[in-house]
């Protein structure tokens, strides 16, 4: 199993070894040795205390190295599509009318699990490093979040009209933050 120690910890782990080393030490255990008393010498701080400093230089503790294009193109839209592709229904010359709705558990825990993806990709949005602002940014990712519980909670009751306004509410998130952010992608958007 992998640990992830917090430096504190690991601090106190390394007082407790110089403590306890031998007093027959060659040069490089004294350097490493003065190395380890000097962090012990720092004042103790309460666990996670000054871990995470509030100010506006957070560490970088998301990698949010993936831009704004490709995680739309790879991360989002497929898995609004997912949605999409199982609500409301088509009327095409060839096939008639047709339903798109899952028709099987399986189908619906498929789009559950999607619905789930959308309200941790809303998450994901609003990740400092990634959002654009603090302000009307957060809401539209919220607004992702929110459209997605409410499609996990329609698949779950395979409640075929919720989901459709659960989809429907997504389509309209996508377009809100588009129009506000990038109004270009709005009309690209609407003719895909
Ligand atoms: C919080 C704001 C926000 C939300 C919500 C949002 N987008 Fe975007 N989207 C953007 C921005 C900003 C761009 C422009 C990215 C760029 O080109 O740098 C974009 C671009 C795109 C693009 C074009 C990518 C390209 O190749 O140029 C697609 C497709 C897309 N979004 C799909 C979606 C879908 C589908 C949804 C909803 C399920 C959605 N977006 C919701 C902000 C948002």
């Amino acid at each position: 199993m992998h640990i992830r120690l917090p430096l504190h910890y690991f601090r106190a782990l390394a007082c407790a070894l110089v403590k306890s080393l031998p007093h027959t030490w060659n040069r490089a255990s004294v350097l490493s040795a003065v190395l380890l008393l000097a962090a012990c010498s720092e004042p103790a701080t309460a666990p996670g205390a000054g871990d995470t400093p509030a100010g506006d230089s957070p560490p970088a503790a998301f990698n949010t190295s993936l831009n704004m294009k490709d995680f739309m193109n790879l991360i989002l839209d497929p898995a609004a599509d997912v949605l999409w592709d199982s609500a409301g229904w088509v009327d095409s010359r060839e096939s008639g009318y047709e339903e798109l709705y899952p028709t099987t558990d399986e189908q619906w825990d498929y789009v559950r699990r999607h619905s789930a993806l959308l309200i941790e990709i809303g998450n994901m949005l609003a990740l400092p490093g990634r959002a654009l602002d603090n302000d009307a940014w957060l809401t539209y990712a919220n607004g992702l979040s929110q459209a997605g519980a409410l499609a996990m909670e329609a698949a779950a009751l395979q409640n075929k009209e919720d989901f459709f306004q659960a989809g429907a509410q997504l389509y309209n998130v996508c377009t809100a933050c588009h129009q506000a952010y990038n109004p270009e992608i709005t009309s690209k958007f609407a003719t895909n």
